[in-house]
Order: C-alpha cells, then sequence, then structure tokens
C-alpha cells in the first residue's frame, strides 16, 4: 500500500520583515498565497528511511536526512515510539531553493503521508505543530489557500480570496540560500521596523482584485536578493516590459513572480520571458490553490 500526497507551491505577496531576533529569526508579517505548482509525495512501506525524486531538478534535491521529508517522517515516529521506516518519493515539479517553499511542500507533504501510511492519527494542531518545528513555511503549505504568517511565518491566520489571479514564474540558473539573503537584509537595513500587514493588499485578495493586488505587492527581501543577484533586474524589466501588471522577487528568491491580468497575458508574458534570455524557464500558474492534499483513497 501507498499513500500519495500532493502540495502547492506558494508565492508572498507580501514579506515584511523586521530586525533581527535574539533566536536569530525574523518576525515577519508573510502574506502567503499557494499556487497551481506542486510537488507529489509518495510514502510506501520499506525496511529503512529511505528518499528519491525525480523531476527536471531532481539531481540538487539532497535525499539524505536533511530533506524536509525525512525530516518530517522521523519527527511524526519519534512522537509516536516507532521507527521512521518508510519509502519517501517526491515527485518534484517545482522549483528546488527557488524561494517558492519547494522543501516545505515537501515536508508537509511527506507528515501527512506518513500519517496515513502509519495510521498515527494526528490531529491538524498536532500536524501543524511538527510543521512549525520543521521550518517557517512549512505550516503554510500543509493549509494552502492564502493565510498571514506572523512570528516567524508559522502563526497562521486564514485569509478570504475573491478571485483567481494569473502567475508568471520565471525560474532562474541556481539558487539562492536563505539564511543568506536573511543576512544580506540585515546588512542593507540596519533600521528594519516592527513588520505589519498591509491593508490595501489583503483588501485586493478579498475582493480578487488583480490589478489593485499588483500595486500593492511587496517584498523586504527583494534588494537583498537582488543585491546577491543583479542579473535578476533583467527578468524583472523583461517581465513588465512583457505586459505583467506588477513583477516582484518570490520569497528570497531567486525565482521571480509577475502578476497578469487573466490566463492569455500569463501565457504570452511566460513565451516572452523564455524568449527574453532572462531565465532557465518560465511556468504559468493560478492562486489560490489548496493546501497538502492526499490523492490516493
Ligand atoms: O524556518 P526555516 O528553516 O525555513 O528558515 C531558514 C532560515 O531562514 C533560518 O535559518 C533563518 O536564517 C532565516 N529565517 C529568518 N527569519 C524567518 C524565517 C527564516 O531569519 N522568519
Amino acid at each position: 500500500m501507498s499513500i500519495t500526497v500532493r502540495v502547492p507551491a506558494k508565492v508572498n505577496v507580501q514579506l515584511a520583515v523586521g530586525p533581527a531576533r535574539p533566536d536569530g529569526f525574523h518576525d515577519l508579517a508573510n502574506v502567503f498565497l499557494a499556487v497551481s505548482l506542486y510537488d507529489e509525495v509518495t510514502a510506501t512501506p520499506a525496511d529503512t528511511l529511505r528518499i528519491t525524486c525525480t523531476g527536471p531538478d531532481a539531481d540538487q534535491v539532497p535525499l539524505d536526512r536533511t530533506n524536509l521529508a525525512a525530516r518530517a517522517a522521523e519527527l511524526l515516529a519519534a512522537r509516536h515510539g516507532i521507527a521512521p521506516d518508510v519509502h519517501l518519493h517526491i515527485a518534484k515539479d517545482i522549483p528546488v531553493a527557488g524561494g517558492m517553499a519547494g522543501g516545505s511542500a515537501d515536508g508537509a507533504g511527506a507528515l501527512l503521508a506518513c500519517d496515513a501510511l502509519w495510521g498515527t492519527g494526528s490531529s491538524r494542531d498536532d500536524l501543524l505543530d511538527i510543521c512549525a518545528e520543521l521550518g517557517s513555511d512549512v505550516p503554510f503549505s500543509l493549509v494552502g489557500g492564502a493565510a498571514l504568517g506572523t512570528g516567524r511565518g508559522e502563526r497562521l491566520t486564514p485569509l478570504p480570496v475573491g478571485g483567481t489571479f494569473h502567475w508568471v514564474f520565471a525560474v532562474a540558473d541556481g539558487g539562492l540560500s536563505t539564511p543568506a539573503v536573511y543576512k544580506e537584509f540585515d546588512r542593507l537595513t540596519p533600521d528594519a521596523q516592527a513588520p505589519a500587514a498591509s491593508r490595501p493588499l489583503l483588501e485586493a485578495l478579498r475582493t480578487g482584485d488583480a490589478a489593485a493586488l499588483a500595486g500593492a505587492l511587496s517584498n523586504d527581501l527583494q534588494p537583498a536578493a537582488l543585491s546577491l543577484r543583479p542579473s535578476l533586474a533583467d527578468t524583472l524589466a523583461a517581465g513588465t516590459r512583457a505586459g505583467a501588471l506588477a513583477g516582484l522577487v518570490s520569497g528570497s528568491g531567486p525565482t521571480t513572480a509577475f502578476l497578469a491580468e487573466d490566463a492569455a497575458a500569463a501565457e504570452r508574458i511566460a513565451a516572452a520571458l523564455r524568449a527574453s534570455g532572462t531565465c532557465r524557464a518560465a511556468r504559468t500558474a493560478t492562486s489560490p490553490a489548496p493546501g497538502a492534499t492526499p490523492t490516493t483513497p
């Protein structure tokens, strides 16, 4: 018997970052929106914990116990006093180290799949606790939709979304290290203020107004990502020239996200980005998307 769980990527439509805390993390006002690019995690009984991965970026995915999917299995097993013996296969479609929470998605997917496979019957709150232990973005991968993340991003308040938004994601060559981007943020922003969610942005989400959302998009990590990867400015310019309502770096980057007026505009912008030579690939997707969902009965 196997259990497969499908988990979405995310884009941060607002990422407001405060000063570094004593524990090294940053307080955030982090507005997450799940998008329709998915990884699938399949859990199958095995003699020992083993990870395999397929997909265009599979060679960049660690297959050891640093993989969040492996850590999820270990944390769940430890809570129930059982051995984390499982084969986890990741069918990876989310860009790796791209600022789209692909690693977090695999952690949330593995957790849900193992809980079903092992019959450990965790409550939603237990699952969210383990997710928060795995990483700041992992709880959102479990719940999906749209949510405001506070604290280090792990404390979630669901948000209403009144329509479908159309996105284009430009995938860069190579990844960016999230800790390195936060460190660069600290260097560039010695006077960082306490973060707060933007009211116009929440209103644009609630009403499903793409033009209003475009005007309210913001990412405090963008100057840091551009400082570490100056070529992203060319990608942002190419997407805007191609007719995007707005563009921004997704999370800590280096993926860039472009909001389009409708599905046809998204396809045109993706084609123009591919032709521009400023990115490795361009993908279209919509939001909101559901959180981690079993695809096997
Ligand atoms: O929580 P997660 O393991 O995803 O965080 C990865 C790194 O990103 C942290 O080690 C930290 O350097 C940085 N981070 C941060 N503040 C946050 C979230 C992440 O400084 N709120």
